[in-house]
């Protein structure tokens, strides 16, 4: 089977990484894809924009494609999935009324309320006077959010009002997030550790996948400005058999019966963004897409065939497929362009890398947490690539803000923090930046509980 796989991050690397393990799958054409996927087994890229629907329509009907998977959320949002059907091509992922979820959080606001999803509650408003007495009328400070897409940069936390009322003119007025800004909602502060937790869905049945941790700071401690995401854990020790269950009882569960009596029945990948708050686990935000950096430790735990869940997801039969997961755990650390998430230079170029047709990283370890060389094992890690790109045979040079995505998985945390740190050591390019605390809250947890082995 042919496959198109629309995206060029991390993200869509892990994606064309699992999918190309289907004995099923013949090729994947990455749509523009980056230098991780132009050498990935099975898989090559191809020069079309993630959001040249007519292009890439045509590209599928051309080239016997007979699935497409898009990694980003704007062809979702867009409309990908029924404007591919009228020429009988299956997306997998979300219709564009399904999609609203993310592509409108005024939409996603109004959901929950009507269906008594936990969230924090807001207000909706497109006039600035308006927003600017509401924010003076509260009794906690307040978030303010774009409504439409703004490349994930359109959350802001002021930190008093003054500036919450200068943040507001600036999105209302100003138009700082463009269009995406003119409609914004005034919500309410809320305070806790925050989880990803991912199903995939087929209209009226989930299965979930290891609920995952991100870490949207640039620098450890959560400090510094945030960005689409530092680094990622799987997973997290806070989501206990009970909390899953809430979330499901609460939250999944709710969303999709009331999306499927909305007449959008909702199949792909939902991804709830909570906060664990002292009232129980509320909703942050919805996505319609495998999270970035998320995918890249979730799906090295997946030893299922994610062509199989994906086309259960389209044909609404996932009850009958539970995936199976491994037992480790996965932590991924993002090595970033210096400068990010601001301006930055491109075309560096990355040594270290491991070669061939895997994004394998050859090499024994000494075992965690012990430095002592007579303890080796087999390293589990990973490098997916996101901001790279080919230039010729063996020379991959940055491209990008984000450059790689370096997953470890491992029996225990511990373990696969060290192998992830030990796989970035090895690898090289001027101005690297990445976090040094990425999973260890984790395996403090791990350490503290003892081997899992
Ligand atoms: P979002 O894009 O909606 O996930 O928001 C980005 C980040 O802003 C989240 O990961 C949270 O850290 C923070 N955030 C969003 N909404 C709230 C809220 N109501 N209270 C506190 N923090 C929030
Ligand atoms: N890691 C956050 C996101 O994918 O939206």
């Amino acid at each position: 089977m042919n496959i198109l796989l629309i995206g060029s991050g991390g993200r869509e690397h892990a994606l064309a990484w699992k999918l190309g393990q289907s004995e099923r799958v013949t090729r994947i054409f990455v749509a523009p894809g980056n230098g991780g996927t132009a050498t990935t087994t099975k898989c090559r890229n191809v020069a079309i924009s993630a959001d040249d629907l007519p292009t890439l329509r045509r590209f599928a009907q051309e080239n016997a494609v007979e699935l497409t998977v898009t990694g980003p959320e704007a062809p979702l949002v867009a409309g990908i999935v029924d404007y591919f059907a009228a020429e009988r091509l299956p997306v997998f992922g979300p219709s564009k009324a399904a999609a609203q979820l993310e592509g409108s959080k005024a939409f996603s606001k109004a959901f929950m309320a009507r269906h008594a999803i936990p969230t924090a509650w807001a207000q909706v408003f497109t006039d600035f006077e308006a927003a600017a007495d509401f924010v003076h009328e509260l009794d906690t400070l307040p978030v303010l959010k774009a409504s439409g897409l703004a490349a994930g940069k359109g959350v802001l936390l002021p930190e008093n009002r003054d500036e919450a009322v200068a943040q507001l003119r600036a999105m209302i007025v100003e138009r700082r997030f463009g269009d995406a800004g003119a409609t914004v909602l005034v919500e309410e502060r809320l305070y806790g550790p925050e989880l990803s937790i991912l199903a995939f869905c087929d209209g009226k049945s989930l299965q979930l996948m290891p609920a995952a941790q991100d870490h949207k700071r640039l620098m450890n401690g959560d400090q510094g400005p945030n960005t689409g995401g530092m680094g990622a854990f799987a997973p997290s020790p806070l989501a206990t058999r009970a909390l899953l269950t809430e979330v499901e009882r609460t939250i999944l569960r709710p969303t999709l019966a009331a999306m499927a009596t909305e007449g959008a029945p909702y199949r792909g990948v939902l991804y709830a963004g909570l906060m664990l708050t002292e009232s129980g686990p509320k909703v942050l935000e919805f996505n319609c897409r495998f999270g970035d950096p998320e995918a890249q430790a979730i799906l090295p735990l997946l030893q299922s065939d994610l062509l199989d869940l994906m086309e259960a997801c389209a044909h609404g039969s996932l009850a009958e497929l539970e995936p199976i997961w491994s037992v480790e755990s996965a932590v991924t650390v993002v090595m970033a362009a210096g400068g990010y998430p601001n301006a930055y230079d491109k075309g560096k170029p990355i040594t270290g890398l491991p070669d061939g047709a895997t994004p394998y990283l050859p090499g024994a370890v000494a075992d965690a947490p012990f430095d002592s060389t007579e303890n080796l094992r087999e390293s589990r890690s990973l490098v997916f690539h996101a901001g790279t790109k080919l230039r010729e045979r063996g020379v991959i040079l940055t491209d990008g803000g984000r450059v790689l995505a370096v997953t470890a998985t491992g029996d225990n945390f511990a373990e696969a923090v060290a192998d992830a740190y030990q796989a970035v050591d090895q690898i090289h390019f001027e101005q690297a930046v990445w976090r040094t605390d990425i999973g260890q809250s984790a395996a403090d947890e791990s350490k503290r509980a003892g081997p899992t082995r």
